[in-house]
């Protein structure tokens, strides 16, 4: 094992002047279990990410966002945290943690790890002796225990159910039931409870302390929680408004939590940054971006959006503009862990319910791929080409598309099992990644992958794809190159005198990103081309193109 002073102090590592890194930062997701296996158990793991830090410099990005690598028993891919100040033995060791950080930053890279505070996971020690505990004890203070309704505490406490599906209440067996807004194997912490707050402090700290540049918060919106009698029924919860009112999601209260982590990240040099997961209403997010608070928070508007101009158009807008009231910068993120991989949304019809098509084994409706990737390349290109953090997701850069027909009996998100097998689940975004051509696991492992690797997946696979300059990943070196090189100001200029189906816009620097929504050419405006998502042919933006120019002659910034 290497030993972090192996990488001694004069590493070029990531400049500590630069206390703005994180505002036009190019970040990539790293699902650890799914990214690279250097052990050959079939689970990812943290030398396996290690061995692959040149391939992430060679592609080009500023930060490693990493999903939880904690000790879990996986009853959601991690989500479900035992210890927050621990490697999951089977993912590595602390020693391996700083090793990956080492080398991250001697390339220049920064590191953002994944905190769950909203709920551990049921074999934490805290969650143990709550069990352990009758009620009314201590122990069950930093969980939302309740007495259930009926003669003996038969019913749950109230009607909420689960955002995976069933009921939101698990009874323990004395009369008392637990809060799990995900899985069981998720309850919910008490967060108006003060050794909650204090105990994330110094997980917090604790992270900070190692090297840590960064922190993606899980469920940022719900911590804070208005469980006063009567609890409202689910009905109330769904009519409920956002914008405070509502007993669980986006309530105001949950901001005294992340200023008070705002005044510890600021203890540090640079300041530690932070994004939040939070699924409010654009209104709503600066709250948690703010500068006194979390600093920024994910923008899933265009992960949600169609394939459309004129939608596309008018979130960018509205999201550069909230992002400048706060004093922050905006976030673009096409996908994630959580979602069908864009190259496979834009692949199918507007409006196809993505639920109802993987229970079809992604089979119908047909996924038209070629267009699929066609329009993914264009998107991630628009994306790259705007002021803000855009954040990747592991494989996006080999044009991955959605596994959706993996076997039942593969499937691991909770979604599966408790909706009674009507959703699939979100595994097939997390399936390892393809690094060869050959071998059983297409060179994520040795014999096995803990998530069945596709054979077609040789198609994707990065030998087959680092030397062919048409190449999807080829395309984002390429783009993320550029980027790093004409990125300034956070400012864009709409390029307003162009056709319906065309985005355009210049930056500070005289460069240009036009964008055809359209299935028709349309005329590209003049300068000279620096990158485009498609082949070009003549002076034409191509069908479903993004192309970046340089203006050519005098001009304004
Ligand atoms: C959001 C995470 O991205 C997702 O994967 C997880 O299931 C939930 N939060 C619960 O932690
Ligand atoms: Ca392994």
């Amino acid at each position: 094992m290497t030993a972090l002073s192996e990488f001694g102090s004069t590493a070029p590592g990531p400049s500590q002047q630069d206390t703005a890194w994180w505002r036009q930062a190019v970040v990539y997701q790293v699902y650890p279990r799914s990214f690279a296996d250097a052990n050959g158990d079939g689970i990812g793991d943290l030398r396996g990410i290690t061995g692959k830090v040149g391939y992430l410099r060679e592609l080009g990005v500023d930060a490693v966002w990493l999903s939880p690598f904690y000790p879990s028993a996986l009853a959601d891919g991690g989500y479900d945290v035992d210890d927050y100040r621990a490697v999951d033995p089977r993912i590595g060791t602390l020693e391996e943690f700083d090793e990956l950080c080492a080398t991250l930053h001697a390339q220049g890279i920064r590191l953002i790890v994944d905190i769950v505070p909203n709920h551990t996971s049921n074999r934490h020690v805290w969650f143990q002796e709550a069990l352990a505990s009758p009620p009314g004890s201590r122990a069950r203070e930093r969980y939302v225990f309740r007495p259930g309704r009926g003669e003996d505490g038969e019913l749950p406490p109230s009607d909420w159910t689960s955002t995976f599906g069933g009921p939101a209440w698990e009874p323990v067996g004395d009369g008392e039931w637990y809060l799990h807004l995900f899985a069981p194997e998720q309850p919910d912490l008490n967060w108006a409870d003060d050794e909650v707050r204090q105990e994330f402090l110094t997980t917090l700290k604790f992270w900070a302390d190692r090297g840590v540049d960064g922190f993606r918060i899980d469920v940022a919106h719900a911590l804070a929680k208005d469980l006063t009698e009567p609890l409202a029924s689910q009905a109330e919860l769904d009519a409920a408004l956002w914008g405070g009112a509502h007993p669980l999601q986006d309530r105001d209260e949950v901001h005294d939590i992340y200023r008070e982590w705002r005044r510890l990240f600021n203890q540090y040099d640079p300041p530690r940054t932070a994004v939040a997961e939070a699924w409010v209403p654009a209104h709503r997010r600066s709250r948690y971006a703010s500068p006194e608070g979390l600093g920024q928070a994910f923008n899933f508007d265009l992960l949600e959006a169609q394939w459309d101009a004129a939608m596309f158009a008018s979130i960018i807008e509205e999201n550069l503009a909230l992002a400048r009231e706060s004093g922050t910068s905006s976030t673009w993120v096409l996908s994630n862990h959580d979602v069908v991989r864009h190259a496979t949304r834009y692949a199918l019809p507007e409006g196809t319910d993505l639920h109802a098509w993987l229970s079809t084994d992604g089979a119908d409706p047909q996924p038209d791929e070629e267009r699929g990737r066609r329009r993914a390349r264009a998107a991630t290109l628009l994306t790259l080409a705007l002021p803000g953090s855009a954040y990747l997701y592991q494989g996006e850069e080999l044009g991955l598309p959605e596994v959706a027909d993996l076997p039942a009996d593969a499937l691991q998100d909770p979604t599966y099992v408790r909706s009674g097998g009507e959703h699939k689940g979100r595994d097939g975004c997390r399936v390892p990644l393809p690094w060869a051509t050959q071998g059983p696991t297409l060179g994520f492992g040795d014999q096995l992958a803990h998530l069945p690797v596709p054979a077609d997946f040789a198609r994707f696979a990065v030998d087959s794809q680092e030397d062919d300059e048409t190449s999807t990943l080829s395309f984002y070196r390429r783009a993320l190159a550029e980027r790093r090189r004409l990125q300034s100001g956070e400012t864009l200029d709409w390029l307003t005198d162009m056709p319906p189906a065309v985005v355009a816009f210049t930056r500070p620097g005289g460069w240009i990103s036009v964008t055809n929504f359209g299935t028709t050419p349309t005329p590209m405006p003049a300068g000279s081309v620096i990158v485009s998502s498609s082949a070009l042919d003549g002076p034409q933006v191509p069908p479903e193109t993004t192309v970046w120019l340089q203006q050519s002659g005098p001009h304004q910034d």
